[in-house]
């Protein structure tokens, strides 16, 4: 279902009446879920999609690795909406802003107060699997801004939406976070082909992007020495117990976070410290794991301006405007800002 378009006349009264949720999935609604789980359980390496760390603690947690010392993405980004968001909401001109894997929306804020001070505040869409954060966000942002209309979206962004919300719009979509990072090469292509191919000629893309940087850094972000991260990467454990009936102990795993050079990312790994014998009752499965025998939670891919352009090209998307941090800071983070490249038909018309 496409959220009905904001009404023409906005209402300023009480909050409630300009929100909706339509919560399209949950994790674990779904037989192909389970099968998808099932199939990257026993994959080889064994996996367990990233979506997964996203139940309530997971998203808290989260939010805490934003906050931490060593995890300098959030902050390199805020730092750079700052500096960009009247720029972009002058360039785009959206009255809307969709956003892809909104979380906690922190940094939602500096490009909303954008978009009002240039008079053009309409409507505003979270797409999160984390319903708790969905909702927490439409009633925070419907009551800090008066006149805006939030239509929330709970579901995979991958499996659960299949047409961009709020069509008719000038539409801003938002994947800030570097979330990207954690698709795969080719699901990444694919998910953008998608977006862009929903995209009309007015909407405008906007990818926050994590930067190829030394080793160390990286490694220090995901490694930190308060143990939020390890925390975070066992707690998908937890999610698979309680969803999904199994009965992992949690703390018979090592995180593990190593930077892979070559494919220019991090991979996170659970590493069971002894053999592991796992039953998924959900998913009617054992799970043998010998000592050793790590699952890969998540890749954290890193990108430069040139492999960011590749993908952009390969999805159908123009990139239109690149925002960097000062490269004193060594590039840490960047931005970049595309729209659909335009159709051509077969008869070249
Ligand atoms: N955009 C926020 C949050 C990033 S964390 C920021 O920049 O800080 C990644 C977010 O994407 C989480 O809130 C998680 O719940 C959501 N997410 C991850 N995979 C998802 C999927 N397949 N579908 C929908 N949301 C997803
Ligand atoms: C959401 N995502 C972009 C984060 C990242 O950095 O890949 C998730 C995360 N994993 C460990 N720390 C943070």
């Amino acid at each position: 279902m496409t959220p009905e378009r904001p009404h023409s006349t906005p209402r300023t009264g009480d909050p409630s009446s300009r929100l909706s949720i339509d919560v399209r999935r949950e994790p674990g609604d779904d037989h192909s879920e389970r099968d998808e789980l099932r199939a990257a359980l026993l994959g080889d390496p064994p996996r367990i999609p990233s979506k997964y760390f996203y139940d309530h603690t997971g998203s808290v947690l989260f939010e805490e690795i934003t906050r931490l010392p060593e995890y300098y993405p959030t902050r390199a980004e805020r730092g750079l909406l700052e500096a960009r968001a009247a720029e972009i909401v002058e360039t785009t001109r959206a009255t809307t802003l969709v956003e892809l894997g909104a979380g906690a929306a922190t940094k939602t804020p500096i490009l909303l107060d954008a978009m009002e001070a240039a008079g053009r505040l309409r409507c505003y869409v979270p797409v999160d699997v984390a319903q708790s954060m969905v909702r927490h966000v439409a009633e925070e942002l419907t009551g800090r801004y008066p006149r805006l209309e939030v239509f929330g979206i709970v579901g995979d962004f991958v499996e659960h939406l299949p047409e961009l919300p709020a069509e008719g719009e000038r539409r801003l979509v938002a994947f800030l976070g570097s979330t990207i990072g954690n698709f795969g090469p080719e699901e990444r292509v694919e998910f953008l082909s998608h977006i862009a191919e929903q995209m009309g000629p007015e909407d405008r893309f906007l990818l926050g992007v994590d930067l190829v940087k030394p080793a160390e850094v990286l490694h220090a972000a995901y490694n930190d020495e308060a143990g939020i991260t390890a925390e975070f990467n066992r707690n998908i454990l937890g999610v698979m117990n309680r969803v999904f009936r199994a009965d992992f102990e949690l703390d018979a795993f090592e995180h593990r976070a190593v930077f892979e050079p070559v494919e220019r990312r991090i991979e996170m790994w659970l590493v069971p410290r002894s053999d592991q014998r796992v039953t998924i009752e959900e998913l009617d499965l054992v799970l043998e794991l010998p000592a050793g025998r790590g699952i890969l939670t998540e890749i954290s891919s890193k990108f430069d301006r040139a492999s960011v352009a590749a993908m952009f090209e390969g999805a159908g998307l123009t990139l239109d405007a690149w925002y960097e941090e000062d490269p004193a800071l060594v590039g840490r983070f960047a931005l970049a800002l595309g729209r659909r490249r335009d159709r051509i038909s077969p008869s070249g018309e």
